[in-house]
């Protein structure tokens, strides 16, 4: 959702404060601000915009003023439209406390109404106003301490949040809290950094620390102390960022999602490292296979999709039942859920909060937690009894696609090593697996390799109305992320079936000239049989078919060819002529491929 950074030490905060916001856009772009203290006491200098951060950096010249620390924001409305107005940082009356805010402040309304009883004048349509005088009025009760009145605040808040605030009278001060929503402390040398990722201060320091739920910090240039809401100093947890600043840079590439397309290969073998050939006896640890009667596999979005392709490989492999649910829908149909159920959360920035409000509802039940994700330290993983980290590195985009990959390489690592523990596949089998896991990284890049007439081919459906994905067994999941791609991407209308389907309701869309992207990767099998009927029903009505095959499917209007690999597995290497057609059509059309509209990498509110 929205990006937060913070900054207080020796440079220039405008610097760091905007470099920050722009490695954190991703998170939300309807619009940006920035507020700097300009003098002890003095009201805040304060710069904020509708659109996207470039609309601010404009008003931004020479005369800018000078500070050692700072606090940005890019937003993502919940609250209040994308308006100037409606932009954060807000300030409390005076103009000398600044606050900005991601999450959703669910009692705003009753705070506001008492706030306005007591005098205090509101600007804005914001949860986020509420929270600001709600500060102001704690820090005058607490004689100027801001910590302490964060803390105060925090334990009057209902909903999500990550706050961070900055007062005249203490301007090297920064004091920052997080409840279900990302805050990480950036560790420096007579320089401190708050920020919603890491990414936002990666090119200062690789010294990190995590926050816990309801904690609130307080730095300077010299100093950090965590507290908890209580005011108990709390130990730091310090790690240390492993992945370099350049893998938060678009590298040459016309789009951060172009280049994260092509970085898979990397992203698969770096998630297989350890993991394969016998290194693969410890995924598990921390939980208790031997009760487990039945897995759940909750995500959302992309996620989910890996989650469809998991189901079919776990159960072949293990025997064990796999239910895949939307995290959003879950907790709200009282599912049934206790000690024996295993749950896996799939989730690249593990914050996404109808996967964490899901797993917290199946932790409740007594269940154990088995999370997959991409980001270290965040909070799904924290609240896990164990976690499988995929190695995608920073995916920037908020469309997914290396993430995408890595947590399919995920789910066959599980199904495997849980055929193993329940004793349905053999040894054997499984080195047979691994050694085929060990050929994707080279298999996409082959793939990736041969794509490009498939981008002048896009390119010819670009002023389509619709296109449809279809797909059999495995193929399915495929089919449905590829729809979402081109949804997110294209804002095309576009839908995924599964093949069998398309005679119960779908090939009514069937149109002349109706684009189809047929999912039919390894020729020689019943199911692609099944689908080369699909694709002559669809032909027969007028549609032009794209199949995404390893061999001839002479029905098709053109194929894009991808390598064999074992049929589980195919989703590897099918997702990617898909994803570069959502990504070629977003082009073609003349979206912003890495930032499309309405959306937001990181969806922190339910
Ligand atoms: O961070 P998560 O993996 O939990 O995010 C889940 C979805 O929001 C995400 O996959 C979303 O669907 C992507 N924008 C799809 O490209």
């Amino acid at each position: 959702m929205c990006g937060i950074v913070g900054y207080t030490g020796k440079s220039s905060a405008l610097t760091p404060v905007l470099e920050g916001l722009r490695r954190l856009e991703y998170r939300g772009y309807d619009s940006a601000g920035i507020a700097i203290p300009v003098g002890i006491g003095q009201p805040l200098w304060v710069e904020k915009r509708a659109g996207k951060l470039g609309n601010l950096e404009q008003t931004l010249d020479g005369t800018s003023p000078q500070s050692h620390s700072g606090i940005g924001h890019t937003r993502w409305a919940t609250h209040g439209g994308p308006t100037d107005r409606n932009a954060h940082p807000h300030l409390d009356n005076e103009g000398k406390l600044a606050l900005i805010h991601n999450g959703i402040i669910e009692n705003y309304v009753e705070l506001r109404s008492e706030l306005e009883a007591k005098g205090h004048h509101f600007v804005s349509e914001t949860d986020t106003e509420s929270v600001v005088h709600l500060l102001s009025d704690a820090r005058k009760a607490h004689d100027g301490d801001l910590a302490a009145a964060m803390r105060d605040v925090c334990a009057r808040l209902r909903g999500s949040f990550t706050l961070l605030a900055i007062h005249s009278d203490d301007p090297d001060r920064i004091v920052g809290a997080r409840r279900n929503s990302p805050l990480v402390v950036g560790v420096g040398d007579g320089e401190n950094f708050l920020a919603s990722d890491v990414a936002a201060f990666i090119t200062h320091t690789k010294r990190a620390l995590e926050l816990g739920q309801d904690e609130v910090v307080d730095i300077t240039p010299t100093s950090i102390v965590i507290t908890n809401l209580a005011g108990d100093v709390l130990p730091p947890h310090e790690y240390e960022i492993s992945w370099d600043a350049s893998a938060a840079e678009r590298g040459g590439f016309s789009h951060f999602m172009l280049k994260e397309i092509y970085e898979q290969p990397k992203a698969i073998a770096d998630t297989l490292i350890g993991r394969i050939n016998g290194f693969d006896a410890h995924l598990t640890s921390g939980i208790d296979l031997a009760h487990i009667k039945k897995i759940v596999i909750i995500a959302a979005g992309t996620a989910f999709h890996a989650g469809l392709v998991g189901k079919y490989a776990i159960e072949q492999w293990s025997g064990l039942a796999v239910e895949v649910e939307l995290a959003s829908e879950y907790r709200y149909r009282e599912p049934i859920v206790d000690r024996t159920t295993l749950i896996i959360p799939i989730s690249q920035s593990g914050e996404t909060m109808d996967t964490l409000m899901a797993m917290r509802y199946a932790k409740s039940h007594g269940a154990q937690i088995f999370s997959v994700c991409n980001t270290n330290g965040s909070t799904i993983p924290r609240e896990s009894d164990a976690v499988l980290y995929t190695i995608a590195g920073p995916e920037i985009a908020v469309a997914s696609t290396k993430a995408f990959i890595t947590q399919l390489i995920a789910m066959y690592l599980i199904g495997l090593h849980l055929g193993q523990f329940t004793g349905v596949i053999t040894a054997e089998f499984v080195a047979q697996m691994h050694d085929e896991l060990a050929e994707l990284p080279d298999k996409v890049e082959q793939v990736l390799e041969t794509v490009e007439p498939l981008r002048t081919l896009t390119r010819q459906f670009k002023d389509s109305s619709s296109m449809l994905f279809l797909g059999r067994h495995v193929g399915f999941p495929t089919a449905l992320e590829g729809a979402l791609k081109l949804k997110e991407l294209a804002y095309m209308h576009a839908e995924g079936f599964a093949g069998g389907e398309l005679k119960h309701g779908p090939i009514a869309l069937i149109d002349i000239g109706t684009p189809v992207v047929a999912v039919m990767p390894n020729v020689d099998t019943l199911l692609a049989e099944k689908m080369a009927s699909n694709v002559q029903e669809v032909k027969a009505r007028g549609a032009v078919v794209i199949a995404i095959s390893n061999g001839e499917v002479p029905a098709a209007n053109h194929v894009i060819r991808i390598p064999s690999t074992h049929d589980l597995l195919t989703p590897v290497l099918a997702v990617v002529p898909l994803q570069v057609i959502a990504y070629e059509m977003a082009v073609a059309r003349g979206n912003d491929v890495d930032q499309p509209r309405n959306l937001a990498k990181s969806v922190t509110v339910e």
